[in-house]
């Protein structure tokens, strides 16, 4: 795709800074920030002062443009080529909306940010919209998602979110329902498939046919208003069993702003 079809929908200035104050509230010395691929700097020029922030960007007249409208050093490249400086603490960006070349940027943060570290982007909603993509997110990350407005971009059809992402090891989903076990169906055999399609038929049947120990929320934690519903394919009603981990567990609390 040319680069001035991919560059065109920028974020506005003012949208920046409030997604900036809203899920980036304590950026500050010690942070680092990558925005990677910023175009004429949008975002980028949301990042406080104080914070230490790097662009990416692969077309060379819109970083120029960036280097001259927010002062941050801009590398001029594919995001997925060039070398950074530093590893990033905090990436906040709108990539493309090309959902492999967002899963290997997320792949390469997964790798490169240290733990606690927090992705914030501009996604199209369908990016959240696959259940087995999401699940597999929560190998790396915690994750939550925002709906924007349409109107953010006047002439883009696809309607858009803001998907935080945290680099942990409780892989929570906040904003989503229904994901594991969609993903769990999806992956089941036929056997619990035609069970599944059959009339009145329940996700229970199919766990207790298959002989196996499901894994759920206790009935307390279930009942807190702050506790972690499971998700997974788990027949809820004993009580008796216990959470696996922790990963896995879908929770009604913010992911946390703070590495
Ligand atoms: C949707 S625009 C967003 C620009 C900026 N983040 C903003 O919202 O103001 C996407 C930008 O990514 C740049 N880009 C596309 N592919 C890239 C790549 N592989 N590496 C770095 N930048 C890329 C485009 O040139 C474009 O400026």
């Amino acid at each position: 795709m040319p680069i001035s079809i991919r560059a065109q929908f920028q974020a506005p200035p003012w949208a920046a800074e409030e997604l900036v104050d809203r899920f980036f509230p304590d950026l500050g010395p010690g942070d680092r920030v990558l925005e990677p691929s910023c175009g004429a700097g949008g975002m980028l020029g949301a990042i406080p002062a104080a914070a230490e922030a790097i662009g990416v960007e692969i077309d060379p007249a819109m970083a120029a443009e960036a280097r001259r409208r927010t002062g941050r050093p801009v590398i001029c490249g594919d995001f997925a080529e060039v070398g950074l400086p530093w590893a990033p603490t905090a990436v906040f960006g709108n990539p493309p909306f090309e959902m492999g070349l967002v899963e290997r940027w997320l792949a390469r943060f997964a790798r490169e940010m240290p733990e606690g570290g927090r992705c914030g982007l501009i996604l199209p909603a369908y990016a959240v919209q696959t259940p087995d993509r999401v699940v597999h997110w929560t190998d790396s990350w915690s994750v939550e998602s925002h709906h924007l407005p349409r109107t953010l971009f006047p002439g883009l059809q696809a309607p858009v979110i803001f998907a935080m992402f945290r680099k942990d090891r409780l892989g929570l989903l906040r904003g989503f329902a229904l994901y594991r076990r969609a993903s769990a169906v999806g992956a089941m055999g036929a056997r619990g498939r035609l069970m599944l399609a059959r009339d009145g038929a329940t996700w229970r049947d199919v766990v207790a046919a298959a002989g196996t120990r499901p894994s759920c929320s206790p009935p307390s934690a279930r009942r807190s208003a702050r506790s972690r519903t499971c998700q997974g394919g788990c027949a809820p009603a004993t009580g008796s069993c216990r959470p696996p981990s922790r990963r896995g567990m879908i929770s009604t609390e913010p992911v946390p702003t703070r590495p």
